[in-house]
């Protein structure tokens, strides 16, 4: 089994691979079970166990094992699933957002060495950057990737964010491998070309703009910055595949009853009784005083191990291959193999809402279940940001608006088949006994977040005393409605629970009336500023999710004006030559011909820059180098009725911030570390509160919000003596404009009540590597890597993690 699993392997940038000793993964198990310390009878039990274990391996298969709903399939949840046995861990698709959500419902990820991916696309793999950075810092030591074959382009494409990954190692194992067989089941990969056929990869609109994009000089300057030298790379993109997987768990023997037995007036309990339940369980009859034993007195029946079937049939093209697979047949009414117990469906409503799809569910015995994971969901997944922005919103219904879920207004297919619609954690056992389980579900119950923090000292109060000075001042929310300001994300590194990777929406101006959610995406679409590479994440989705708005709306599509350090085009170009078609979606300005005097080489780049400012109303927009990684970039843009707001990106404080800044109406500066680390700060080329505080008064700008805060303060900054009527602090979903200003300040009573204990916990932490600084002078060096043995608290391993992220995330920037 071992030498099978490891000829699947394809090493990739993963030398020796191949020649390494076999895996460790079962022989540790087995380890794990002996050294438990278990009594006496039990341990003879547990013996015999093993050495069947050993003799028989997958033939023992597990005891306990279930599939769980990670993403339900909603849009910003794409669906993915996650397999728990006691050997193994999987995941079917990881979409942007997987990873954060296993981490708020802390779902383990320790033996999570094996990825299922449908299908190349952002639902599907847009997070596997950042669950590879997860898994090598948990120490988990390879990861093999199935499904498509582009997925070894798209590790590579991967690197631009991660950095070299030499801690974990990476493999695809395409679907034209044989089966896969580990502890836990046997998967085999089901290829579906859709009738559609294999797109031609230069076809559709977008090659001609690819080629003209291609033909850029700035392209070349990102080429030959891109992995392969030769800057000429096979496209290998193909819309027309995606892959099933038939997984089969393996069989397992009855148990032994132990009580029985001993009535039976059986050895229970010395050696003697190993050959005996040992022949037992491989079904023999055995003579024991005389007496003849059947197998059947005394064992449990063998469970031959359900088959569950995960199926992606993303469109109608999908239906015809899907229906008359014989792989998949073989496992309906009739076929020639175990009937599936459940069958997970990723299809759209539309699809499934045809004949021929409805038919094919149909042919499976009534016996089976139906998951289906699409749009149809309306479970929030986020509980923590939905019980954060309840309780915010009692502090200031405007600036922190309710959070809606999105609902599709697609209608639900009527199927005759029975069927359950995914639920963010709902879970289906098949093992030890084939149930739905819904007690993990999360709840959302929103009355219940408010009478948390109604039983929270003084926030009533303080909330009330925010009242009052917003009505003496009279600061209404009639003013001006525009630019609005939208933080997205206000976390940095990667995203948690809380808050989210940075990412700011400027709305500056009313595009669309009657379609709020809609007309963000349209005008986010006009121009996307990137401070640093590895912001590029979410851009993706963005400029998908521009695209099918413009086409439901029946919109004409333009491309999105980016503005973004020109490496960012080694990441798109390889997306789009291995993944999706992309590049059509951009306009590219890099952003150092928008620094002070920089000359700008094409006509072309030239008029986009004209067309940014001509669509959005403004005067300037105007970029600087700052200090952090060798390509971040500050912006300021100021518009036509005189309004100026200044970005830092990420950076340490820099003046050329102040330079471009001066007078601003708003600055949204960093402020990822508390006063007193600046040691910490200035290493990982950061701001703490106060230097971006000071940032803010050199330019003289009118009011400071400060984002981007390491996720130690996931709820809550830790504020300073700095903090005065001029600065605010951000919080995911947050929405501001101008006439808020005053009130922003007085936010921070309020918050500080809510939040009380979190505070006083970080403060707490404060003194102790305060103290800690004071008892070891600086020479012993890199901070969080000596920690006293008492300090292995719940908070310093949280702290630690937040270090290994932003290590990983240094990592990230600095290649
Ligand atoms: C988090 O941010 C990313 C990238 O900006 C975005 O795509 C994603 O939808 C966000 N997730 C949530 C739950 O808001
Ligand atoms: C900023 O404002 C001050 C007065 O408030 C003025 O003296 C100064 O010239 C202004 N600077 C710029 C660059 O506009």
């Amino acid at each position: 089994m071992l030498a099978r699993l490891r000829c699947c392997l394809f090493a990739l940038g993963a030398p020796g691979l191949g020649g390494e000793p076999p895996l460790r993964g079962p022989v540790r198990l087995m380890e794990t079970h002996c050294s438990r310390k278990i009594r006496p009878v039990r341990d003879t039990l547990r013996r015999v166990k093993v050495k069947e274990n050993r003799r028989q391996g997958e033939l023992n298969g597990p005891s306990s094992v279930y599939v769980q709903v990670v993403g339900a399939g909603s849009r910003d949840s794409g669906a993915s699933l996650y397999v728990f046995s006691e050997y193994n861990r999987y995941l079917f698709n990881c979409g942007e957002g997987t990873q954060r959500l296993m981490q708020e419902h802390k779902m383990k990820i320790a033996r999570l060495d094996n990825i299922f991916l449908t299908r190349m696309s952002w639902e599907t793999v847009g997070g596997l950057s950042g669950m590879i950075l997860t898994l090598k810092d948990t120490g988990v030591p390879q990861c093999v990737l199935s499904g498509p074959p582009q997925l070894e382009k798209y590790l590579q494409a991967i690197r631009v964010f991660s950095g070299q990954l030499e801690d974990i190692k990476l493999a695809v194992r395409p679907y034209t491998e044989p089966q896969y067989k580990d502890d836990t089941m046997t998967v085999s990969q089901v290829p579906l070309f859709s009738e559609a056929g294999r797109c031609s990869p230069g076809s559709g609109r977008s090659s001609s703009q690819k080629g003209a994009l291609r033909r850029q000089d700035v392209l070349e300057e990102s080429q030959s910055l891109s992995a392969s030298p030769e800057g000429k790379e096979k496209v290998t993109r193909d819309s027309s595949l995606v892959v099933a997987y038939v997984c089969k768990l393996h069989s397992k023997k009855g148990n032994f009853l132990v009580l029985k037995a001993k009535e039976m007036g059986l050895p229970v309990g010395t050696a003697a009784i190993g050959p005996i339940i040992e022949a037992l369980k491989a079904g023999k009859t055995v003579t024991h005083d005389g007496k003849e034993i059947r197998p059947e007195e005394l064992c449990t029946p063998a469970d031959p191990g359900p088959v569950f079937i995960v199926v992606d049939c993303p469109s109608e093209d999908f239906i015809q291959p899907l229906c008359t697979n014989h792989i998949l047949q073989r496992h309906q009414t009739g076929g020639s193999e175990d009937s599936a117990a459940l069958v997970v469906h990723m299809t759209p409503e539309s699809v499934l809402d045809t004949d021929q799809y409805k038919s094919w569910m149909e042919r499976f015995p009534s016996s089976t279940e139906h998951l289906v994971m699409n749009e149809q969901t309306f479970t929030p997944h986020n509980t923590r940001s939905h019980k954060l922005q309840t309780q915010l919103n009692l502090i200031h219904p405007e600036i922190f608006p309710p959070l809606k879920l999105y609902k599709t207004k697609e209608p639900r297919a009527s199927l005759r088949t029975p069927n359950i619609r995914a639920e963010c954690l709902m879970k289906f056992q098949l093992r030890p006994k084939l149930e739905w389980q819904r007690d993990a579900i999360p709840s959302c119950d929103s009355e219940e977040f408010v009478k948390e923090a109604a039983e929270v000292p003084n926030f009533f109060e303080e909330v009330e005393e925010c009242r009052k000075f917003q009505t003496a001042e009279s600061i209404s929310t009639s003013g001006e409605k525009f630019p609005e300001i939208v933080f997205l994300g206000t976390g940095s590194s990667l995203p948690m629970k809380i808050r989210n990777v940075s990412g700011t929406l400027v709305n500056i101006r009313l595009l669309n009336n009657n379609l709020e959610f809609i007309s963000r995406m349209l005008f986010i679409a006009l121009l996307t500023f990137l401070s640093v590479l590895s912001s590029a994440q979410g851009l993706i989705h963005l400029l998908l999710e521009r695209e099918r708005a413009l086409n439901s709306l029946g919109k004409a599509f333009s491309p999105v004006y980016l503005i973004a350090p020109v490496q960012i085009m080694t990441w798109l170009n390889q997306y789009h030559d291995h993944c999706q078609q992309i590049l059509s979606q951009i306009n590219i300005i890099p952003s150092k011909f928008l620094c002070d005097g920089a000359e700008i080489p094409t006509v072309e780049t030239k008029s986009f820059i004209q067309a940014v400012l001509k669509k959005n109303d403004l005067l300037k927009f105007q970029t600087c180098y700052v200090r952090h990684c060798k390509n971040a970039f500050a912006c300021s843009l100021t518009h036509q009725s005189g309004w100026q707001l200044v970005f830092s990106g990420d950076t340490m404080p820099c003046d050329a911030v102040v330079n471009i800044g001066k007078n601003a109406t708003l600055l949204i500066h960093e402020a990822t570390l508390e006063d007193g680390m600046e040691e910490e700060a200035c290493e990982k080329r950061h701001s703490t509160t106060s230097q971006a505080i000071g940032i803010g008064m050199k330019m003289n700008a009118e009011f400071i919000v400060l984002n981007h805060f390491s996720q130690r303060y996931a709820k809550i900054p830790l504020f300073s003596d700095d903090f005065n009527s001029k600065v605010g602090i951000s919080f995911d979903h947050m929405r501001i404009r101008f006439g808020d200003f005053p009130m922003l300040p007085r936010l921070i009573r309020p918050l500080k009540a809510l939040f009380a204990e979190e505070i006083e916990e970080m403060e707490e932490r404060r003194e102790r590597r305060e103290m800690k600084k004071t008892a070891e002078p600086p020479s012993n060096g890199e901070s969080g890597t000596s920690r006293q043995p008492e300090e292995t608290n719940r908070v310093t391993k949280r702290e630690q993690d937040d270090l290994n992220r932003e290590a990983a995330i240094k990592r990230l920037k600095t290649n």
